[in-house]
C-alpha cells in the first residue's frame, strides 16, 4: 500500500511528524507540490529538525527521498538543507544517492523572491501574508510558460535565451511599476550555470523512478505541504498558496496516474490555526483572546518558516469535512491533542450561520466565508492524564474518547493516528495505512 499525506486545514498540522513516522514503512518519500514555504518539524530523540524542501523521510537511513515535478525548487535552499543535514550527520556525504530532484521541477530564482516581496509591500489592502520565498511568482512563470526548469540548468547552450525571455517582462514591471532596478542577465546566467553543475548529480527522472517503485510494489509515501484550505483551486482563494495542496496534486506533481493502491491520510490539529491573512471562521483571537493566547503558548504556535504567531481557533468540522471530500481522505491523523488537556469545555464548529441561513458546507464566495458565524457544539474537556498508563483508546479519559468519537461520526472516516507530543514516540497508531488489505 502507498500513502498520500495531505494537510487538512491551513497548514502546520504536523505533517512533518507523521511523514517522519510513516517513513519507517515506506521506501520512497516524495514531495509533490509547494516549495520552501513549507516548514515541517521532526523531533527525534529530543532533537528538532525543521525541513523546508527535503522530504521528511530523510532521518531514516536507506530511504529514497524525491522532489517531484510539482515542487518549485530553490537550489540555494536545497544545498543549505543538504549541508545542515550532513553537518548533523543525518545525511552521508553521498547525499545524491538518497535525494533526487525532478528534471521537470521549476526553479525559484532571485527575481521570484524579489517580486514576492515587492508585491506584498505594494499590496495596499489585500496582502496575502506570503512566506516571501518566491513561491507565487515561480508558479506564475510555470503557468505562463516562461519558467526555468531544473533540466534547463544543465543545458548552458539553451539556458541563456530562456532566461532572456523570462526576465523581459519582469524588467518592465520592476522598472515602471515597482521603481526597482532591472535584473541583469549576465550574473544571473553565471549563477544558474554554477547551480546546475552542483545540482547535476541530484537530478533524476523522478516520475520514472516512481513508476518502477510502484511496479515492484515498493511502498511510496507522498508528502504534501501546506493544507487543503490553502489549495489554489479548493482553498480560501485568493488567500491561498499557488499550488494544488490536495491529494490530486500527488498525481500531477509526480507524473503518476491515480491507478495504484493508496490511502489518503489527512493531518489535522485537534483545534485550528492559520498563518497569513484570509478568512478563518472559528478564529478566537478577538472573541476569546485568553483562550487564543493559551493555545498559542502551550501549542508553541509560531510559524516554522517565518516565525510569525499563528492565528488560533476551535476545531472547524465544516471545513474539515470539506477537506475529507476534496481529498478523498480515508483516514485522519489527529495532532496536538495534548494542547487541549485541562480545558473545562471545548467548542467544535458543526455549521455556519449566514444572514439567517444555516450552511453545512464551505461557501465558495470568499466574502461570504468572511461573514459566516460558526455554530458550535460544546463538548466537555478532559483532565490531564498519565500517558504512560494508556495502552489503547479505551484507556483515555472518557471526555477525550467522546471528542474523538464526535469527530469520527461527523466526518465519517476513522482516526488512524493520535499525537500527544512533538516526539516520534508521543503517538498512538490506531491502524496502519500501509497494511495490505
Ligand atoms: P507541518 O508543517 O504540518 O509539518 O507542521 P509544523 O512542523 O509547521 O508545525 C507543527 C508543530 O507542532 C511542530 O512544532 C511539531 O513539532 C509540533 N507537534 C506535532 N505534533 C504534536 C503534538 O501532538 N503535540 C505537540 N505538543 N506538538 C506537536
Ligand atoms: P506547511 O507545509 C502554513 C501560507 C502563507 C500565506 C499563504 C501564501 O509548513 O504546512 P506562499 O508563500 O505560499 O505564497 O504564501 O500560504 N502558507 C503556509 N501556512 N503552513 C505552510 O506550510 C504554508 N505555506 C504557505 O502564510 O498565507
Ligand atoms: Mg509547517
Amino acid at each position: 500500500m502507498n500513502v498520500i499525506i495531505v494537510g487538512a486545514q491551513w497548514g502546520d498540522e504536523g505533517k512533518g511528524k507523521v511523514v517522519d513516522l510513516y517513513s519507517a514503512k515506506a521506501e520512497y518519500i516524495v514531495r509533490y507540490q509547494g516549495g520552501n514555504n513549507a516548514g515541517h518539524t521532526l523531533v527525534v530523540n529530543g532533537r528538532k529538525t525543521v525541513l523546508h524542501l527535503i522530504p521528511s523521510g530523510i532521518l531514516h537511513p536507506g530511504k529514497i527521498c524525491l522532489i517531484g515535478n510539482g515542487v518549485v525548487f530553490d537550489p540555494n535552499v536545497f544545498f543549505e538543507e543538504i549541508e545542515a543535514l550532513q553537518t548533523s550527520k543525518a545525511l552521508a556525504d553521498t547525499a545524491h544517492e538518497s535525494v533526487r530532484v525532478s528534471e521537470r521541477a521549476h526553479v525559484i530564482l532571485p527575481y521570484h523572491r524579489l517580486l514576492d516581496r515587492l508585491r506584498e509591500e505594494h499590496a495596499a489592502g489585500g496582502k496575502i501574508g506570503t512566506t516571501v520565498r518566491g513561491i507565487g511568482p515561480a508558479y506564475e512563470d510555470k503557468i505562463a510558460r516562461r519558467g526555468i526548469q531544473v533540466v534547463d540548468l544543465l543545458h548552458p547552450e539553451l539556458l541563456r535565451s530562456k532566461l532572456e525571455k523570462a526576465i523581459e517582462e519582469k524588467n518592465v514591471l520592476l522598472k515602471h511599476h515597482f521603481g526597482a532596478p532591472a535584473i541583469e542577465l549576465a550574473p544571473l546566467y553565471d549563477e544558474c550555470l554554477q547551480l546546475g553543475e552542483r545540482l547535476r548529480p541530484f537530478v533524476a527522472d523522478v516520475r520514472s523512478l516512481l513508476v518502477n517503485a510502484l511496479r515492484q510494489d515498493r511502498p511510496v509515501l507522498f508528502e504534501g505541504a501546506q493544507g487543503t484550505l490553502l489549495d489554489v483551486d479548493h482553498g480560501t482563494y485568493p488567500y491561498v498558496t499557488s499550488s494544488s495542496t490536495v491529494a490530486g496534486g500527488a498525481f500531477t506533481g509526480t507524473g503518476l496516474g491515480p491507478n495504484f493502491p493508496a490511502k489518503v491520510i489527512g493531518i489535522a490539529k485537534a483545534y485550528t490555526t492559520r498563518v497569513g491573512t484570509g478568512p478563518f471562521p472559528t478564529e478566537i483571537e478577538r472573541t476569546e483572546p485568553e483562550t487564543a493566547e493559551r493555545i498559542r503558548k502551550v501549542g508553541a504556535e509560531f510559524g516554522a518558516t517565518t516565525g510569525r504567531p499563528r492565528r488560533t481557533g476551535w476545531l472547524d468540522l465544516v471545513a474539515l469535512k470539506y477537506a475529507v471530500e476534496v481529498n478523498g481522505m480515508t483516514g485522519l491523523a489527529l495532532m496536538k491533542i495534548d494542547i487541549l488537556d485541562d480545558f473545562d469545555f471545548l467548542k467544535v464548529c458543526t455549521a455556519y450561520r449566514l444572514g439567517g441561513n444555516t450552511l453545512y458546507d464551505l461557501p465558495s464566495c470568499i466574502e461570504d466565508l468572511e461573514r459566516v458565524e460558526p455554530a458550535y457544539e460544546v463538548l466537555p474537556g478532559w483532565p490531564k492524564y498519565d500517558r504512560t498508563q494508556i495502552r489503547g483508546r479505551g484507556d483515555l479519559p472518557p471526555e477525550l474518547q467522546s471528542y474523538l468519537n464526535f469527530i469520527e461520526a461527523f466526518l465519517g472516516i476513522p482516526i488512524v493516528l493520535m499525537s500527544t507530543g512533538p516526539g516520534r514516540e508521543e503517538t498512538w497508531e490506531l491502524s496502519d495505512p500501509f497494511a495490505k488489505i
